[in-house]
């Protein structure tokens, strides 16, 4: 029987492309990435999954690699840029250069890293017992849908000559000092994320630190934040797309849309993703002995933010920069609400779950807590 031919309107090429893969795609506001079933992937002579949680926007979505033990995925080279986080498993990546230079680092449980675009790469299972699962966040569905051409991501020939240090490659990197919020680390391999230093924030939360990532100087997103123990963060809102991952630690988030009358609650556990939607405020704490850390990943770096919301949300990347609206008051136009602002429901509500764990409150803003 011949194939139905596509429509002649309204077509979604990357949707279409997910089809004729014949990958499983799970949907959800919160997925369990240890949970998702996956399927054989012949692209990737390995076993995969499309992970699209409901928060994602249009230009980002999470392929879930499963790499059997002691196999690897086959060479690949595309013109969608990602950025991969290792849920469980050790192993190495190779990569070569569209220059033909070759590198290559290990990885293990908790690295990240970036693959230059246009690099042919393949990861190695290096257990010959233990599978690896790998999450990578991509802008395929960007890519795909601007140019809808298959042919074209994955077999291009084009040196975009991006971020080839060696030093790159091997845990290395180079310290970006801005201002609070805006320090970033360039590299393109972070071997383990709760080793990785932060810079304090206290504009977001009491103790709050985070450090923002320069990856394969792409267009992919990430930084990685800590609560303290005894601390949360503030509330507030921004564009869609930023995957947020449970490194470590115990906590919970909230979401909501301003005017709703209930949250919901998403508890953490490693492995768990959701990032939160289109202006939907979101809160997260830490109810657990350990600091608690979370990466996000998403389309709209800090070096190239892509969307005006993007720059509005970072504001001016410069050491006396305009502070962006993520870490200022709603009452100053911004997006996020100070503590005292907050619904006088959610103090008690963590204090709740902090007493459940006997972790006692650090909040200088809260003096009853
Ligand atoms: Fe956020």
């Amino acid at each position: 029987m011949s194939e139905a031919p596509p429509p002649i309107l309204r077509r979604n090429p990357y949707m279409e492309w997910i089809e004729r893969e014949g990958l499983p795609i799970v949907e959800d506001y919160a997925i369990d990435l240890f949970k998702v079933a996956t399927k054989p992937w012949a692209r990737f002579d390995c076993a995969g999954a499309v992970v699209h949680c409901k928060g994602r926007g249009d230009f980002a979505s999470m392929f879930l690699f499963e790499i059997a033990p002691a196999r690897a995925t086959s060479p690949q080279h595309h013109l969608y840029e990602q950025v991969i986080y290792v849920l469980e498993g050790h192993g190495n990546t190779m990569v070569e250069l569209p220059d033909g230079t070759k590198r290559s680092f290990e990885w293990g449980e908790r690295s990240m890293f970036a693959i230059p675009i246009n690099s042919t790469y393949r990861h190695f299972n290096a257990s010959g017992r233990e599978r690896a699962l790998l999450v990578a966040t991509t802008d395929f569905p960007l890519k795909m849908n601007l140019f809808h051409n298959e042919d074209f991501i994955f077999n291009a020939k084009f040196d975009f000559q991006r971020a080839n240090k060696t030093d790159y490659f091997n845990g290395g990197g180079d310290l970006i000092p801005l201002r609070p919020g805006k320090h970033s680390w360039e590299t393109n391999f972070v071997p383990d994320l709760m080793q990785m230093e932060l810079k304090a924030w206290e504009d977001r939360g009491s103790g709050s630190s985070n450090i923002m990532f320069v990856l394969a100087d792409g267009i992919m997103h990430a930084h990685l934040s800590e609560m303290p123990v005894g601390t949360y963060k503030k509330a507030h809102r921004h564009g869609p797309g930023f995957h947020v991952m449970c490194v470590g630690g115990e906590g919970f988030s909230l979401f909501w849309f301003e005017g709703d009358k209930d949250y919901l609650r998403i508890d953490w556990k490693h492995g768990i993703v959701f990032p939160p939607a289109e202006n939907q405020i979101h809160q997260h704490f830490n109810t657990g002995a350990q600091p608690a850390r979370y990466l996000a990943t998403g389309v709209g770096s800090v070096r190239y933010p892509l969307q005006e919301w993007q720059r509005r949300a970072g504001g001016d990347a410069t050491a006396n920069g305009k502070k962006g609206a993520v870490s200022l008051s709603m009452k100053e136009g911004g997006d996020q609400i100070e503590y005292e602002d907050q619904d006088p429901a959610i103090h008690p509500l963590w204090l709740a779950e902090m007493n459940k764990n006997n972790v006692q409150s650090r909040m200088k803003n809260f003096p009853a807590g």
